[in-house]
């Protein structure tokens, strides 16, 4: 499918469902080979990340565990800026090694705010796994350690990214139509 409509708006295709599975493989090798001997939680930041995080974890050799947390900063188009937690920490994470896994990181607002609450439960380090990137629009001064694509500053969805909560079933990733 090249196009696809969600809600009231047109997208066009970006990025295939192979074209997603490889560079997936690719990122799940470099943490294969990068964060051996730790202590690992991979801590899914829901909605948005299931997807990825589903066939992230599959290729993941080393031992670990899985956890979520549900958070959004987000309405329609537009990052606000404000966070909510509508799923809460529910691990021991003293002493582990934290690889939150994200759909996207675009302003930086949600790591900014939900790290330090994440610091409050003394993890060993805390490390940043997204499968997009937004360079141009992105504030925080937190290294992102394993990035998908670094994407310009359009509005992208599928694979997990919704547009007010649609087209997250999507398998490819599609892009907002210019209008
Ligand atoms: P940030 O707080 O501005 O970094 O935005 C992070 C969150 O905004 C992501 O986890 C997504 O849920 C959402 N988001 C940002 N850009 C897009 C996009 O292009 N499509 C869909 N969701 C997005
Ligand atoms: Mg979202």
């Amino acid at each position: 499918m090249k196009k696809v409509d969600v809600g009231d708006k047109s997208f066009v295709l970006k990025y295939s469902h192979n074209k997603l599975m490889r560079r997936i493989s690719a990122m799940a090798e470099e943490i294969n080979s990068l964060e051996k001997d730790k202590d690992i939680v991979f801590m899914i930041v829901l909605n948005g990340a299931y997807m990825f995080a589903s066939d992230l974890t599959k290729k993941i050799t080393l031992p670990c565990e899985v956890t979520f947390v549900k958070v959004a900063s987000y309405s329609g188009t537009k990052s606000t800026g404000n966070l909510k937690t509508l799923v809460g920490i529910n691990t021991e994470l003293k002493n582990k090694t934290i690889i939150l896994i994200e759909d996207i990181v675009d302003s930086g607002n949600t790591l900014e705010n939900f790290i330090p609450q994440l610091e409050l439960h003394s993890p060993k380090e805390i490390k940043i796994c997204s499968l997009f990137f937004k360079p141009n629009s992105y504030k925080g001064k937190r290294q992102i350690n394993y990035i998908g694509f670094s994407i310009d500053d359009s509005f992208i969805v599928g694979y997990g990214l919704d547009y007010n909560e649609k087209g997250r079933n999507l398998p490819a990733i599609y892009e907002l139509e210019d209008q």
